[in-house]
């Protein structure tokens, strides 16, 4: 009996704080971050927090309590996900995150309670930084001068948009996919195809390199030779450039001819 009647309690004692917040909700403002994994991050409303609230607790999803201060006691730090990697910040009850995970993707609340419950909503996106592509020849075909392509952008990651270049700057918007296939004549040939891989707040990119129309750099590639004045010393500098090895980084070899 005694159970019956304290569930009873607990069941009207939780609709009637579920009824408070869902009427805090109104003037409750909802925020939007997004950040990469692996970062840090502070979640925190812009408003000032009522004055020696009986209690602050930050909540993820409206399920899972991270952490909770009621007054004059330390923070309560729950076993989640979180734990060891948040730290509420008693000033202004933000709350930092350290190296988000994947896995903290989702909604945040804040709830205070001073005579009235009041609730916040941050929600958190992680994205992953992006990987490097790959190119991938899928098709190459030289005739009268003109040289169709068909080449593929590989990345592991479903979630990014593609964009393509040329020598002279990116293709048009249409051609934009994982997959780029053109054919170009000697007017807008190019020596270099880039794909970019990005999503809202990482890039990265490679780049294809031909001898136009259709040849692809495989070989070494000559750029300089330096000597001294009586020196019997040539310096030869070359750029190691191999298909998708990333122009950003190349291997700069220099060969010595003595005479
Ligand atoms: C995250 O915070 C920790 C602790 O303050 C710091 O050591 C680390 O460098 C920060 N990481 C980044 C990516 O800012
Ligand atoms: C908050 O608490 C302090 C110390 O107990 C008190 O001086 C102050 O008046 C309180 N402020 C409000 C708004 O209740
Ligand atoms: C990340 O969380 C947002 C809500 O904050 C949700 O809309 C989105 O679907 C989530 N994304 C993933 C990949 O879980
Ligand atoms: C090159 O120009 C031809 C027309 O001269 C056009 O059909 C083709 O789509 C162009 N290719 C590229 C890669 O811009
Ligand atoms: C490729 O990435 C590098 C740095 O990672 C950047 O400097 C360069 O501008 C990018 N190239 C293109 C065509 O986006």
């Amino acid at each position: 009996m005694y159970s019956i009647r304290r569930n009873w309690f607990l069941t009207l004692d939780l609709l009637l704080l579920s009824l408070l917040v869902t009427s805090m909700q109104a003037d409750s403002s909802e925020l939007e971050k997004i950040v990469l994994s692996g970062s840090n991050v502070t979640l925190q409303i812009s408003e000032s927090l009522p004055e020696n609230a009986t209690s602050v607790t930050w909540l993820y999803t409206i399920k899972q309590k991270i952490v909770e201060y009621e007054q004059s006691r330390p923070p309560k730090y729950f076993d989640s996900a979180f734990k060891d990697r948040v730290k509420l910040d008693l000033q202004n009850a933000a709350l930092h995150i350290y190296q988000v995970r994947k896995g903290d993707n989702g909604t945040y609340y804040l709830r205070v309670i001073k005579d009235e419950i009041k609730q916040w909503k941050i929600s958190l996106k992680v994205l992953d930084p992006v990987p490097t592509p790959t190119i991938n020849i899928e098709k190459i075909e030289e005739s009268d001068g003109n040289c169709y392509l068909k080449l593929s952008c590989v990345v592991e990651d479903p979630f990014v948009d593609y964009l393509w270049y040329k020598d002279s700057g990116p293709f048009p918007m249409e051609l934009q996919r994982s997959t780029l296939e053109v054919t170009v004549t000697p007017h807008n040939q190019s020596k270099s195809y880039t794909c970019q891989v990005s999503n809202l707040l990482s890039s990265k990119n490679n780049t294809l390199y031909f001898t136009p129309p259709c040849t692809l750099v495989k070989e070494s590639v000559f750029l300089a030779s330096t000597s001294t004045p009586y020196s019997s010393t040539i310096k030869h500098w070359c750029l190691a450039m191999r298909p998708q090895l990333d122009w950003t980084n190349p291997t700069l070899l220099h060969i010595n001819t003595t005479f």
